[in-house]
């Protein structure tokens, strides 16, 4: 199958049968969020992998009882950071000049700009843009998820300060974006398995500039 083949195998599926993933296509899945693509390199998130039966069902009961969240075998929780701060700027980038092996000038000043800018500013105003991060990342999860077969549901339908208290994100400097059950579609007990996609005409979402 071509990518754009798996594209459109999957969906958003709404009942899993509780079959679960191997590890080696969960580790996969982990991998593709770790080398998602982050504004200046920040990566500011975490994600949690919960496949303990009792979380689950508690974080269900805050997700508007949606089933994928206990049917799934692993269960995504996208968690971006509260606010930049200063530590947790340098920290990548001293990484970065760990990894590379050399201290480059221009990278410098960017950290400087970066440090200069996004401390102070409102938390609330850097929260928005850690949590646009954290959907880059779902999306890589879902693609190689995909790639590899197995199904998943990008979910916004949940109470975030609710899931914030029953993970205690808010003491880690963290707060819950997304949730991303992984497993198997339950074909006979999902509504939408057999449904053609529905996407915007070409002619209405792309314009060609030549
Ligand atoms: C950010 C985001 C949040 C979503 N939240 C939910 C959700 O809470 N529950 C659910 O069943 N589907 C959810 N969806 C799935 C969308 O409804 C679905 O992706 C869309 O209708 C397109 O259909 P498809 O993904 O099946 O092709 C969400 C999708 C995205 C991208």
């Amino acid at each position: 199958m071509s990518f754009l083949e798996k594209m459109n195998w999957r969906y958003a599926v709404k009942a899993m049968n509780g079959q679960k993933v191997p590890q080696e296509k969960i580790d996969n899945i982990l991998e593709a969020v770790r080398l998602a693509p982050s504004s200046s390199g920040l990566q500011p998130f975490e994600v949690f992998v919960i496949t303990n039966d009792d979380l689950k069902s508690k974080i269900r009961e805050v997700s508007f009882n949606q089933p994928q969240v206990t049917q799934c075998s692993h269960l995504l929780v996208f968690a971006a950071w509260d606010t930049y701060t200063e530590d947790r700027i340098n920290h990548i980038f001293d990484l970065t000049n760990e990894i590379r092996g050399f201290k480059n000038e221009g990278w410098e000043d960017y950290r400087q700009m970066l440090l200069a800018k996004y401390p102070q500013r409102e938390a609330e105003i850097n929260f928005q843009h850690t949590a646009r991060q954290t959907y880059i990342a779902m999306m890589a999860a879902i693609a190689q998820a995909a790639f590899d077969g197995v199904d998943s549901t990008p979910m916004e339908g949940f109470e975030n300060d609710k899931l914030d208290k029953i993970l205690n994100l808010r003491e880690k400097g963290l707060r819950s974006t997304l949730l991303l059950p992984l497993g198997y579609r339950d074909k006979e007990n999902d509504w939408l398995a057999d449904l053609p996609k529905v996407r915007h005409a070409k002619e209405e979402l792309f314009t060609i500039i030549d």
